[in-house]
């Protein structure tokens, strides 16, 4: 077990004797900065204002080496089945594969699928945006309405949202996920049937909630068209060729994915068709092409020089051995404000197990809750706690250089505001400095006595900053490709399968009986009391 190795208690002794103050390291050191901060697929990590020395960087590779990550790591580029218990490769990584080399399942090179989907992204993209494909009246399309949850919406949703500044003006993309009929309601009204396009996004095809929106737009659309009209109209994305057919989507709008992408990981595939929509097909390659030179980081750096590695040990650095529950993800950039949920599922959905590879349940912590919102509102929300609060809460900071727009004034702001942050929690400010402040501002003895204490901040908060120039296409590409593979990091430490998803299913079944029983009063079969005190409520509102 992970806790009975070496390094592990080595590094767990360490964390506990080494009370290290940031602030003072940056006065002994100045080259700390420069010794923790490096760039790479066109990002820049200063990780320098980490709870770490140069004893706790070498114990952190010890302990990635000793569970042997770069074993695991050449296991999944190769196709390894390692989602063990579905007995599936994942190949996320072969879908931006750019090297010309082949990527084998099962002893077949998949990479000619691969090739085959992306012309049929492009193709699909160019005729939709030449007006080649047209609505059943012969209009051009000006609407998209994509439909999807989980990984087959937050993937082209956010993606889109982060790279407003590229999105074509022709072509307006729309995005449904909930169930509640307010989702699919906002979105439809005020669309024409006639020029509108309607994308079914479901690896499985067996998602109730994305069945319900695909038959409530069909439904919309055949209130003013035909049956064979909805060729013209409906394409689908899914494993399952024999649903979406059987739904009445022509096979030639069927867009294939295969079960070696996990949803939480497929916006590289024709998942990723509304953005490439919205983008137009070259950026959407760009954005393959910077995971690409995230994944050619991740396979050749050396493990201190490796930006997914290093975010990775981090993490585990303060879930395990400071007792940090979450993760903060702070981008400086409106565009990018998605990108905290985004990370949710991808992080979540895949650490958030107790039970190892071995069948073990772990007697550790495994996933961080991961949450964050766009700076600077946070700093006028929650960064209190950050600051104050006893437990220590890891923050990614991360901005771009170069805005898309030319108000220099406020981006400078954005850019004071983000480094303070991060510096703020790195120093603190001690009971001394207070009181010399408030004695400088001439603050009465009453008045300093009374409050010194609660503007005390520790300091010593954890946090890294990213910087890349600009968010373009292929450097949105590189930064989720570097946080997939940093949760790829933390699962090999782990020891558990980041791959599957089985905790979601007993919700799915429940609520499957739930809605019989609230369709069917003559269902007499016997819940809890809770359970059927809400469906009475509901019942007989
Ligand atoms: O939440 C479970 C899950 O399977 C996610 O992993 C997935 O992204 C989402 O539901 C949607 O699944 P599908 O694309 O098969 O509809």
């Amino acid at each position: 077990m992970l806790t009975e190795l070496l390094s592990w208690n080595t590094l767990k002794n360490h964390c506990q004797i080494a009370n290290i103050q940031m602030k003072a390291l940056f006065e002994a050191d100045s080259e700390r900065f420069k010794r923790y901060s490096f760039s790479a697929a066109g990002i820049t990590l200063d990780y320098s204002k980490n709870l770490i020395n140069e004893e706790t960087m070498s114990l952190l590779t010890q302990l990635a080496q000793d569970v042997q990550l770069e074993k695991l790591r050449e296991a999944m580029f190769a196709g390894q089945a390692i989602n063990s218990t579905e007995k599936r490769a994942v190949l996320h990584t072969a879908l931006r594969n750019f090297s010309n080399q082949p990527v084998y399942v099962d002893g077949i090179d998949v990479m000619p699928q691969v090739y085959s989907t992306l012309k049929q992204i492009r193709d699909f993209v160019e005729q939709v945006s030449t007006g080649e494909k047209k609505g059943y009246t012969g209009k051009d399309f000006t609407d998209v309405v994509s439909i999807g949850i989980g990984g087959s919406f937050l993937g082209p949703k956010i993606m889109s949202e982060a790279l407003k500044p590229y999105q074509q003006k022709h072509l307006k993309v729309h995005f449904v996920a909930n169930v509640d009929g307010c989702h699919i309601n906002d979105v439809l009204t005020g669309l024409d049937p006639e020029t509108t396009l309607v994308i079914a996004l479901s690896k499985t095809l067996t998602t109730q909630e994305t069945l319900r929106n695909i038959q409530t737009a069909k439904d919309w659309f055949l209130a003013s068209a035909t049956q064979q009209d909805v060729s013209l109209h409906f394409v689908c994305v899914s494993t399952n060729i024999e649903a979406a057919q059987k739904f009445g989507i022509d096979k030639a709008n069927i867009f294939p994915m295969w079960d070696w992408v996990g949803g939480r990981y497929s916006v590289w595939s024709a998942i990723g068709l509304p953005l490439a929509l919205s983008i137009g097909y070259e950026n959407f390659e760009q954005f393959l092409r910077g995971a690409y030179d995230m994944d050619c980081h991740f396979q050749e750096a050396p493990l201190m020089e490796n930006m997914p590695v290093i975010m990775g040990l981090l993490g585990v650095l303060y879930r395990n051995f400071y007792g940090a529950q979450s993760q903060v993800i702070l981008p400086y950039y409106h565009y990018l404000r998605g990108l905290p949920a985004y990370i949710q599922q991808l992080d979540m959905e895949s650490n958030g197990k107790s039970v190892t590879r071995d069948n073990l349940e772990t007697d550790y912590d495994t996933g961080p809750i991961i949450w964050g919102s766009e700076g600077t509102n946070g700093q006028h929300s929650f960064h209190q706690l950050i600051h104050q609060s006893k437990t220590p809460i890891p923050v990614d900071f991360m901005m771009p250089l170069k805005p898309h727009h030319d108000k220099a004034e406020h981006h400078d702001m954005l850019a004071a505001n983000c480094f303070g942050q991060s510096q703020a929690l790195m120093q603190g400010q001690t009971e001394e400095e207070v009181i010399a402040a408030m004695t400088k501002a001439k603050c009465a003895t009453q008045e300093i006595e009374k409050l010194a204490s609660h503007k005390v901040m520790k300091g010593s908060k954890p946090s890294n900053t990213l910087l890349f120039e600009r968010l373009t296409p292929k450097t949105l590409g590189s930064l989720i490709a570097l946080y997939e593979h940093k949760v790829f990091v933390q699962g090999v430490i782990w020891q558990i399968n980041s791959f599957d998803q089985w905790g979601v299913e007993l919700g799915k079944t429940l609520g499957r009986q739930v809605l019989n029983k609230i369709i069917d009063a003559s269902l007499s079969v016997e819940m809890d009391s809770s359970t059927d005190g809400l469906i009475d409520i509901y019942r007989n509102c």
